[in-house]
C-alpha cells in the first residue's frame, strides 16, 4: 500500500515525499513507511508544509523521542542546566533584531559536519523547517556517508579500521569558538566524546563513516601529526567524490536528515537577506 509518493533525487542521497500534510497526526503504518523511506534515502524533503512550532514538535514526536537542541545538549553535558530542562526549538538565522541575533550560525559558511556529534549520545535526526529564505544563497548540501565509507581508497580504509575519533565541541560548524571552551592547541587533549569512525546504522544495518567535523578532530591513539595526515586524506577524498546533493530552500520546506549516515554543509548568506529556520532533533543511540 502506498501512503505517499516518494521521488528519489537524481543524486547519491535524498528523496522528496509528496502527498502528506505534516500538520495532521499520521497513522502508525504511515510513520513506518516514512521511516523505511528515510532509512533508504537518508534525507527526506517535504515541501509546502505550513507548520507552527507545536506542529513541528508533534511531527517529530511521532517518529521517536524528541531530543534537546545542540546548545542544550552541551549545557546538559556540562551540568549547567537541570536534567529535566524542557526541550526548546533550535533557531538558525542571520537576522539580528534590536542588536540580538534571532538564532545561530549568522551569515557564515557552515562547514561539513554532523549535528551534535559532540554529545555522548548524538541525535539520530535533525528536522529543519524554512520560515524565511533569501532569494539566493544559503543552500544546504547533504553527503552520503555510506558511500563515503565504501569509496574510500583501500589504504585509507585499512588505516581507519577499528579506529575512533574525538568529537570536540569547542567550535561551531561555522568555525567559531564557543565561549565555554578554550581555544584548541592540541586536539588529542581537547574535550569531547570518542566515537567509532565507522558506525553501524541500527535502522538500515549498514556501516557509515562517522567523522563529525574536521576542525579539531582527532583519531585516538595516533600521534597528532599522523592523525592530521589521515584526516586530511579522508576529507580530501570525501569532499572531492560525488557523494552529495544540494538543496535550494523554499519557505515551507521541511528537511529531515539522518545524522548517523549523512553530513551537511551550508553556503554563505547575504547579510541583507533574511533567513530564518527552525529545527527539532530526534534522539539517537550511542554510536557502535
Ligand atoms: C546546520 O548546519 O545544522 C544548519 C544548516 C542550514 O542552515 O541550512
Amino acid at each position: 500500500m502506498t501512503f505517499f509518493d516518494l521521488i528519489p533525487n537524481d543524486a547519491p542521497v535524498g528523496a522528496e515525499v509528496r502527498g502528506l500534510d505534516l500538520r495532521a497526526p499520521l497513522a502508525e503504518s504511515v510513520v513506518d513507511a516514512l521511516l523505511r523511506a528515510w532509512y533508504d534515502h537518508s534525507v527526506l524533503l517535504f515541501r509546502d508544509q505550513d507548520l507552527t512550532d507545536e506542529q513541528h514538535f508533534a511531527f517529530t514526536a511521532q517518529l521517536g523521542a524528541v531530543e534537546h537542541s545542540p546548545d542544550q545538549l552541551l549545557a546538559l553535558a556540562r551540568d549547567d542546566v537541570p536534567k529535566d530542562v524542557p526541550v526548546k526549538i533550535g533557531v538558525i538565522s542571520n537576522v539580528v533584531e534590536n542588536g540580538k541575533p534571532l538564532g545561530q550560525l549568522g551569515n557564515d559558511e557552515v562547514f561539513w559536519h554532523t549535528d551534535s556529534s559532540f554529545a555522548e549520545v548524538p541525535p539520530a535526526a535533525s528536522l529543519l523547517r524554512a520560515v524565511e529564505v533569501p532569494n539566493e544563497g544559503g543552500n544546504t548540501a547533504f553527503m552520503n556517508m555510506y558511500k563515503a565509507l565504501e569509496t574510500l581508497p583501500r589504504d585509507i580504509r585499512e588505516a581507519i579500521r577499528g579506529r575512533r575519533v574525538k568529537h570536540d565541541p569547542t567550535y561551531t560548524s561555522a568555525g567559531v569558538r564557543r565561549k565555554e571552551y578554550e581555544e584548541v592547541v592540541d586536539p588529542s587533549t581537547s574535550p569531547g566524546p570518542i566515537h567509532p569512525i565507522e558506525r553501524l546504522h541500527p535502522g538500515s544495518g549498514r556501516q557509515a563513516l562517522f567523522l563529525g567535523r574536521r576542525l579539531s578532530s582527532y583519531i585516538v591513539g595516533l600521534p597528532v601529526s599522523e592523525s592530521e595526515e589521515l584526516l586530511d586524506a579522508i576529507w580530501a577524498h570525501i569532499t572531492q567524490a560525488p557523494l552529495s546533493w544540494e538543496h535550494r530552500w523554499r519557505v515551507g520546506d521541511l528537511v529531515m536528515w539522518d545524522n548517523r549516515c549523512t553530513m551537511h554543509r551550508r553556503g554563505t548568506l547575504d547579510p541583507k537577506q533574511r533567513r530564518l529556520m527552525r529545527r527539532t532533533q530526534l534522539a539517537g543511540e550511542r554510536p557502535e
